[in-house]
């Protein structure tokens, strides 16, 4: 099964790339100027770098008291992922660390985007944190500081300690609390060596893969376990967020949260309401909530919302979290159709498909999502309403493309420049436009375990043998980008 290609697809023709606006409160916030920019040059100081995730790059999945996560229970599941891959060893990066960080200085970079094994720390979810384990993220964000590298690490990169899935998971609200201890002691431990720290990311993807698709860890297909998932999962980023001010309130906290402009199918008032729908369980559900303590509204049957989220007295104060920053990672648009029948979730009624914009021919990566990058402008200049003036980082944006080591050992990916080279002008205009952002991340660093896709998706700006001896060779994208990022512009 696709990665997203999870329900049902739109069958009727697109007929304009106009998405849905975010409306309601958000509206209110941000008057954008508008200007294009003056040319491809990026701010002063504008931040480049690149991203990777624990259980994508580390391997080592047993090591010094490491205990297992959802993610290698499903993996070692039979069928589960592509090839029977695992990320058992994946890039091996808990023993090469070293050489990913020269990588990343090599291609001119200043920050390292990466994740913390919540299951290196706490085997089992919760109780005091394992030293062997803290010792590796130590030597791992000196390592970055001693490279001139800013270590941007996210908390929660989908890897869920078994034990607590065992216990319910994120449907059980329990979990709010034991990421947010884990939060707080992981801060306490590492927050003299990383500044900003972000606590979740793509809520919107582990939700729906793990819970409702089960595609992802935990493999569930529960469309009511997934709507209670949510709501735990924004109450852990309220207490994670309190949890880490509490312990040290000068460090940057923020969350990650992929965003996409919604298609409608058809012009018709049926499908344009569809889509506004899917904004907003989408691109909405994890950031209205902490800037405001409710959920959009219109989404899910109004009389039954409460009890569909399990709703407490006291959760609009829980889901708060003023979030210093927003990571935003950008893909793909989505298109979208009315689905009067249902697809399990009351209220929503849509049917969604991510990677096909019906009716204009848009080309599409290895992996067949997508290519459209006035999409990234369109979603960004939209989601500012809500953000604001905080600061936006752009956590993750990039394509899989599979290319491989020719005769001399070269990968010549030029879809891969193309791909960036659109996107990052489009979000130079969005720049110019003002909206704030004032970092980009491209996915990724180096090829890795790329999720029920296994090792079959490259998208890497360097080459990992992954049948070999794992060499990581920098592909011509990579040279590309070294270039941009030591020139601060499009070249
Ligand atoms: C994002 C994930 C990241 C990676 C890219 C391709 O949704 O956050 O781990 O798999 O997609």
């Amino acid at each position: 099964m696709k990665r997203r290609d999870f329900l049902q697809a739109a069958t009727a023709q697109a007929t304009a790339l106009t998405a849905v606006g975010l409306g309601g409160r958000a509206a209110a916030a941000h008057a954008l100027p508008r200007s294009e920019p003056a040319s491809d040059r990026f701010p002063d100081g504008f931040i480049w770098g690149a991203a990777t995730a624990a259980y994508q790059v580390e391997g080592a999945w047993q090591a010094d008291g490491k205990g297992e996560s959802v993610w290698d229970r499903f993996a070692h599941t039979p069928g589960r992922v592509k090839n029977g891959d695992t990320g058992d060893v994946a890039c091996d990066s808990y023993h090469r660390y070293p050489e990913d960080i020269a990588l990343a200085r090599h291609l001119n970079l200043r920050s390292f985007r990466f994740s913390i094994a919540w299951t290196r720390l706490q085997a089992d979810g919760r109780g005091p944190l394992n030293p062997k384990g803290l010792d590796y993220y130590k030597r791992l964000t000196d390592a970055m500081l001693e490279a001139g590298l800013r270590p941007l690490p996210t908390l929660y990169h989908w890897d869920l300690p078994q034990a607590l899935e065992d216990k319910g998971g994120w449907p059980n609200r329990d979990t709010a609390d034991r990421l947010a201890d884990y939060a707080g002691l992981v801060t306490a431990a590492l927050g003299d060596r990383a500044h900003d720290w972000a606590i979740f990311n793509e809520p919107k993807t582990f939700t729906q893969c793990g819970y409702w698709q089960g595609n992802h860890a935990p493999g569930r297909t529960d469309p009511l376990a997934f709507l209670r998932a949510t709501h735990t999962v924004n109450l852990a980023q309220g207490a994670a967020y309190r949890a880490i001010k509490a312990v040290r309130p000068n460090l940057k906290v923020g969350g990650v949260i992929d965003v996409g402009p919604m298609v409608p199918a058809t012009s018709s008032a049926a499908d344009r309401a569809a889509a506004a729908r899917w904004d907003k369980i989408c691109n909405q559900w994890y950031i209205v909530p902490a800037l405001t303590g409710a959920y959009p509204t219109g989404v899910l049957t109004p009389d039954r919302q409460e009890a569909l989220l399990g709703w407490r007295d006291g959760d609009a104060e829980r889901l708060k979290a003023d979030l210093d920053f927003v990571g935003m990672n950008y893909y793909s648009p989505w298109t979208v159709a009315d689905a009067p029948e249902g697809n399990g979730v009351p209220g929503l009624n849509a049917k969604a498909e991510w990677a096909t914009i019906k009716g204009v021919g848009a080309a599409k990566t290895d992996n067949g999502w997508d290519i459209y990058a006035p999409g990234f402008f369109d979603i960004l200049t939209r989601m500012v309403r809500i953000t604001g003036t905080r600061p936006i980082e752009i956590t993750e944006n990039g394509a899989a493309y599979n290319m491989v080591p020719d005769a001399s050992g070269e990968i010549h990916d030029g879809p891969r420049i193309a791909y960036l080279r659109s996107h990052l002008h489009q979000l130079r205009r969005a720049i110019a436009a003002g909206v704030p952002v004032r970092a980009y991340h491209c996915w990724s660093l180096m090829d890795n375990f790329e999720w029920a896709e296994g090792y079959s998706q490259r998208f890497g700006l360097t080459y990992v043998d992954f049948a070999g001896d794992r060499k990581r060779t920098v592909k011509d994208s990579g040279r590309w980008y070294a270039a941009v990022a030591a020139q601060n512009q499009l070249v």
